[in-house]
């Protein structure tokens, strides 16, 4: 009889949260408990869990006893207010809020390109936001390869970033725009139903928005490399799942398109679709509930000596949040790093 392990889904009934069951039931996580876990509103209904249900409970802070690992999806706040106290109990957090990414005592994660991090932690492991985690898996393979000294993107994300709520305004405002009814914006501050907006996330004092700015330093502490500069533009697009990266690389040594091509379809996490010819390239579309990150419309930069264009997507709710999770949740396993080392770093 292999070793109990108890894991707890928190913010169960959210778009992510919903994701993070179905992928640990899909990946066969070899958890011998599922717990979920929500507001007090939610607590008593059931969420999907394989073929069966479970009953979400409220999450409150002595709740983590007897967990083992807890991955979370509700929010910075509920992140703030309940991950100490689970890694207190000896739970090991994986938090998919941006709450604790930018501490220094939490380690920020993606599997393909920096799983060694993972062996200082504490007690609380951050998942990175949804676009660097498919900026980096697609960049890390040319990062180890020629090295990289600057990025410039341009994303374009899914509503579902935004978790349920987006889902719904999009669904809402397309169908009121059919009807001729105007649009009500509770979510966005404009339309996003046949529109853009190049606002993701609050604007900070540089004018920057928040999400961009993440972009920037996530790259930064992920590859542990302040030599790397990233400039990121960040646009919501009404698209329900899949979020699309225009990304121009500039590396320290010269790669060709062919090169790069070659080295990414061998990289783990990324399927090359790149055919101009064939018109093969990645599209949110089609690539919806997939485990990958998809390049395509990779092009040397003709306007700089050593540089790269390249188009990149992946679902954000699955590779951007719930399986980059549950992957790091696999990698604590295999590395037998399910432990607290100093259950009080977080209780100062
Ligand atoms: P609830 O459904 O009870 O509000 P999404 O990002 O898709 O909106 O989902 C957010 C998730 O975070 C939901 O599961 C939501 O639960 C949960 N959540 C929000 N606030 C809290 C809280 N204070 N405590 C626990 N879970 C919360």
């Amino acid at each position: 009889m292999s070793k109990k392990l108890t894991v707890a889904v928190v913010g169960a009934t959210g778009a992510v949260g919903r994701e993070m069951l179905k992928t640990l039931h899909d990946r066969q996580f070899p958890a011998t408990a599922v717990r979920a876990f929500a507001s007090a509103r939610s607590a008593g209904s059931k969420v999907p869990f394989g073929e069966t249900e479970l009953t979400v409970q409220e999450l409150r802070e002595d709740v983590f006893e007897g967990i083992d690992i807890a991955i979370f999806s509700a929010g910075g706040g509920t992140s703030e207010t309940f991950a100490p106290h689970a890694a207190h109990a000896g739970c090991v957090v994986v938090d998919n809020s941006s709450q604790w990414r930018m501490d220094d005592r939490c380690p920020l994660v993606v599997p393909e390109v920096n799983p060694d991090a993972l062996a200082g932690h504490n007690g609380i492991i951050a998942n990175p936001n949804c676009s660097t985690i498919q900026m980096l898996v697609a960049l890390k393979p040319i990062y180890d390869a020629v090295g990289i000294r600057r990025v410039v993107v341009s994303t374009y994300q899914a509503v579902s970033g935004t978790g349920q709520k987006g889902l719904e305004e999009l669904e809402r405002q397309t169908r009121d725009l059919f009807n001729l009814r105007e649009p009500e914006c509770k979510v966005y501050p404009y339309r996003i139903a046949f529109n853009v907006l190049p606002h993701i996330d609050v604007f900070l004092d540089n004018d920057y928005t928040k999400e961009e700015m993440k972009m920037t330093n996530e790259t930064v502490k992920i590859f542990n490399d302040p030599s790397v500069k990233v400039t990121a533009t960040c646009v919501r697009v009404p698209v329900f799942f899949g979020h699309a990266e225009s990304v121009n690389v500039e590396t320290v040594k010269k790669m060709t398109a062919k090169e790069c091509r070659i080295l990414l379809s061998q990289a783990p996490g990324v399927k090359v679709f790149d055919n101009p010819r064939e018109k093969l390239y990645p599209m949110p579309a089609y690539i919806a509930g997939d485990d990958e990150t998809y390049v395509g419309r990779i092009r040397e930069d003709e306007s700089i000596e050593n540089g790269l264009n390249m188009w990149v997507v992946a679902d954000n709710v699955r590779k951007g949040a719930a399986l980059n999770a549950v992957q790091i949740a696999e990698e604590l396993l295999r590395r037998d790093l399910v432990r607290v080392k100093d259950r009080n770093v977080f209780m100062a």
